[in-house]
């Protein structure tokens, strides 16, 4: 009988073996892993649940919340708040951070997710999920928004839960990108998939093309290259994906490679794109380069823009290298 690795055997491991990680991020990821057990649950009830539709607010990014949006948020606060390893979170869906309360311990964590990517889809039963990201905080002080303006290579685990036909966990500690997939019947994520790696090459690209008239020349002359086909430059056809949830696209390039692409977008100038760096754009870029691929806002590895703001956007191209070091020389001789 095969060895059945659960997730809290990876992560002992990981702590144990090569003191990858420590007792408190086990202990944090753990409890990321089964808030993330809950939100399935709540996304599986759809119509049954009262979890469809909008809610009456939006969030700090000026969107509509959907109800999930708030639910998948509040998941996460609860489940991560009282365990003593974290001293404060910040969301998509929350405008400052949220501080553990005196009546708790805090640790050395700091969490950033986003709790339900994709909302445009929770009411179409489309895949959904969530991304998170751990930094550590500065020693000492009393924790601060400042403690979270990190850079990406400062994150010390990253990952996501797709909830999909399967609920899948993937996650990184810096060791290779482990893909856990939940067994219901145990209410287990178990180890399915372990060092994943992206295809060098692709004929698959992920951008949402009904934008196409708005980006920079770069952009559109890489897609219409590949649009162009065996009969233009690239001598090969491609084809097109775009679930319009980030996880679902960036986890089926991790699992079968191809590109993806938020580029900026000249509707509004003033902002670098539409992905926000430090809880879509970082953990997952994160995840793309342990799966051996590229990710750049076009000119930066994505992992080296400095953060200056919770709630900071950047242009994303992400997925098999050899086709997003392409997208980098068009950026260059641009
Ligand atoms: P969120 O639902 O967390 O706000 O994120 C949605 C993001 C991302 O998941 C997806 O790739 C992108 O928005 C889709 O954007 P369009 O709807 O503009 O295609
Ligand atoms: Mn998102
Ligand atoms: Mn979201
Ligand atoms: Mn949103």
């Amino acid at each position: 009988m095969t060895k059945k690795t659960y997730l809290t055997r990876y992560l002992v491991e990981k702590q144990r073996l090569n003191g990858h990680i420590s007792p408190e991020l086990r202990l944090l990821l753990e409890v990321v892993a089964r808030a993330c057990k809950r939100i399935s649950q709540a996304v599986n009830k759809g119509a049954l649940g009262d979890v469809m539709g909008s809610a009456d607010s939006a969030n700090v990014q000026g969107e509509i919340q959907k109800k999930l949006d708030i639910i998948a948020n509040e998941v996460l606060i609860e489940a991560n708040e009282w365990g003593g390893h974290l001293a404060a979170m910040a969301s998509e869906e929350m405008e400052g951070i949220h501080v553990v309360p005196n009546r708790y311990p805090q640790g050395e964590y700091l969490l950033l997710f986003d709790p339900l990517d994709g909302s445009s889809n929770i009411d179409v039963n489309v895949s959904i999920g969530t991304i998170f990201s751990v930094l550590k905080k500065r020693d000492g002080a009393a924790v601060s928004e400042q403690d979270f303006l990190q850079g990406g290579t400062q994150q010390v685990a990253a990952g996501y839960c797709v909830y999909g036909p399967q609920t899948t966990l993937v996650l990184t500690v810096g060791d290779g990108v482990a893909l856990f997939t939940l067994d219901r019947e145990q209410g287990s994520f178990l180890l399915t998939q372990e060092d994943l790696r992206i295809p060098e090459d692709t004929k698959e690209f992920a951008v949402n093309m009904s934008n196409q008239r708005h980006w920079a020349p770069p952009v559109t002359r890489y897609i219409d290259e590949c649009l162009q086909g065996v009969d233009g430059p690239r001598g090969k056809d491609f084809n097109m994906r775009w679930v319009g949830s980030m996880v679902a696209d960036v986890h089926r390039i991790l699992t079968r490679g191809g590109v993806f692409l938020y580029p900026w977008d000249k509707r509004e100038p003033e902002k670098p794109g539409k992905l926000r760096l430090m809880y879509e754009a970082n953990p997952m870029s994160w995840l793309i380069e342990q799966a051996g691929g590229v990710a750049t806002d076009g000119q930066r590895r994505i992992l080296d823009i400095p953060a200056t703001a919770l709630h900071q956007r950047v242009a994303v191209f992400m997925g098999s290298k050899n086709e997003i070091n392409r997208l980098i020389s068009y950026h260059a001789e641009a």
